[in-house]
């Protein structure tokens, strides 16, 4: 698997989780799946059970561009993460906020040296499986680059968020050595771009992405982000395919989760009276019995927290308190600080990436809030629920597919404050009836998030794709 991110090594979103968790679930399942990430410094300077250097070798990008790739790797639970570095680029990202920068040349580097890597490794792998535009172009290298096609391997491409694309300039084939041939919209290209995440669908074995309704989405013009031609053109053909995430249920875990000062469980609750008490003394809050309402996410458009700053002095007078915790788009930064400036004693805005202060907002808060615009699966929900707190969620992508109204969280359907804020008074409502909540909470602690189904369900697709493969194989023969 290769991918830009992933956790607990260099995290800023939900792929990290998936990446990082999703192997462990096929090994146990009897698949020899192994990680590939860039060494980015944080992962260096950090990682426990980090290799020295296993080998070197330089990764050939076109006929004049060649530059040395080191590996190291990193056993942990049983899992094989491979890491590629080299002199540049990744060494400047020494914290979530810095692994992604501008640039695609990381990203050609990166993608080439995986498909190297194997040869160095003494290690053969049957399927690529790539997460992400940042990794689109290894299906298409592997069957179009001069220097390293890999055409009896079959690859897989997952899509965790259609809205980015990377688009560069027609030289960047030129920088791949590549045929301006492939710039055509039956390949790479799409709106005048070379659109890495269209190659990587275009071109890989089998595309999936993270949530059954996602899948469907995604060939509408609303969800589609203009692709949503393709996406039709793939389902039709049987090769995209929606498989729900599924979270490291061992990680996210209140009777374990070292990052809370008190552990409880769905069957012995009490220590998440504790972990709220704890959350309002680091917010600053007086201790109380209001209800806290708690956001841990990537502060970016679509995560709909337009609505929440709209909503928010109507939702302010309703004696809530709200905890926010985000790190991106300066814009939402800016409304968050203002709602928090006008309601100092209600609500506190975390800036920042912190993963201690995330399980802490998890087991603190009482309800959490997801308005998303879209949301291809949504992790946020999932990990709240373990934790004992209700999630109130938009109904989109894998949000519809994972809450389930008035059963395991509230669900408003409308991109509207005002559809957000009934859904919330339907919570606060709850709130008040503590046998009604308590019910819930214990209903949403003992929900199965756990990889078991989907990762079997991506076993079957991998023997689908591999026997596909074959029977190919024998035709050309
Ligand atoms: P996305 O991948 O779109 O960001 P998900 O809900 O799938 O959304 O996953 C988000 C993951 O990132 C969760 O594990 C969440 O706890 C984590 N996360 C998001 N923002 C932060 C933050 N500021 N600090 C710590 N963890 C965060
Ligand atoms: C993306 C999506 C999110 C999903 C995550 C993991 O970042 O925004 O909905 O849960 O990837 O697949």
């Amino acid at each position: 698997m290769a991918s830009a991110e992933v956790a607990p090594y260099a995290k800023v979103g939900g792929l990290a989780d998936v990446v990082g968790s999703l192997p462990k679930a096929l090994n146990k399942l009897g698949v020899d799946a192994r990680i590939v990430l860039p060494a980015y410094r944080m992962v260096e300077d950090q990682a426990e059970n980090i290799s020295p250097i296993l080998c070197e070798f330089p990764v050939r990008i076109n006929e004049t561009w060649s530059k040395q790739a080191y590996i190291r790797s990193i056993q942990k639970d049983g899992l094989t993460t491979y890491l590629i570095g080299t002199d540049e680029w990744f060494q400047d990202a020494d914290r979530s906020e810095t692994i992604y920068r501008p640039g695609i040349d990381q990203y050609l580097f990166f993608s080439s040296a995986v498909l190297q890597l194997g040869k160095h490794v003494g290690w053969n792998p049957q399927i690529v499986h790539c997460h992400d535009w940042h990794t689109g172009f290894i299906p298409v290298m592997m069957k179009h680059s001069p220097f390293h096609q890999w055409n009896e391997m079959a690859s897989v491409f997952t899509i965790h968020n259609l809205a980015y694309q990377g688009e560069f300039d027609l030289d960047i084939l030129d920088r791949l050595g590549m045929g301006h041939w492939l710039f055509s919209p039956d390949f790479v290209e799409a709106y005048g771009r070379v659109n890495f995440l269209k190659a990587g669908a275009a071109f890989a074995d089998l595309v999936t992405t993270v949530s059954p309704n996602y899948a469907r989405e995604i060939q509408t013009p609303e969800y589609g982000a203009r692709l949503e031609g393709l996406m039709q053109y793939l389902a039709k053909v049987g090769r995209l395919e929606g498989v729900l995430n599924g979270i490291d249920q061992s990680v996210f875990d209140p009777e374990t989760d070292p990052n809370i000062p008190c552990h409880y469980n769905s069957s012995q609750p009490q220590g998440k009276a504790l972990c709220k008490e704890e959350l309002c003394r680091t917010a600053g809050f007086l201790p109380g019995p209001e209800p806290i309402l708690g956001i841990v996410s990537r502060m970016s458009t679509q995560k709909g927290l337009d609505l929440l700053i709209d909503a928010a002095d109507r939702l302010l007078k309703k004696n809530a308190r709200l905890v926010v915790l985000g790190a991106g788009e300066p814009p939402i930064l800016e409304g968050l600080h203002h709602v928090e400036r006008r309601h100092p004693h209600q609500v506190k805005f975390f800036e920042g990436y912190h993963e201690t202060l995330a399980s802490l907002i998890y087991a603190g808060c009482d309800g959490f809030l997801m308005p998303s615009s879209f949301e291809p699966c949504g992790l946020g929900q999932m990990i709240a629920m373990r934790y004992g707190t209700i999630p109130i969620v938009r109904q989109t992508g894998g949000l519809k597919d994972t809450v389930e109204d008035c059963k395991t969280g509230f669900v408003f359907k409308e991109k509207s404050a005002v559809a957000f804020l009934k859904a919330i008074d339907r919570f606060l409502s709850l709130y008040e009836d503590k046998d009604r909540l308590n019910e819930m909470r214990k209903s949403v602690m003992n929900v199965d998030w756990s990889w078991d189904k989907s990762a079997l369900t991506t076993v079957k697709l991998y023997q689908q794709v591999l026997a596909k493969r074959q029977s190919e194989s024998i035709q050309i023969a």
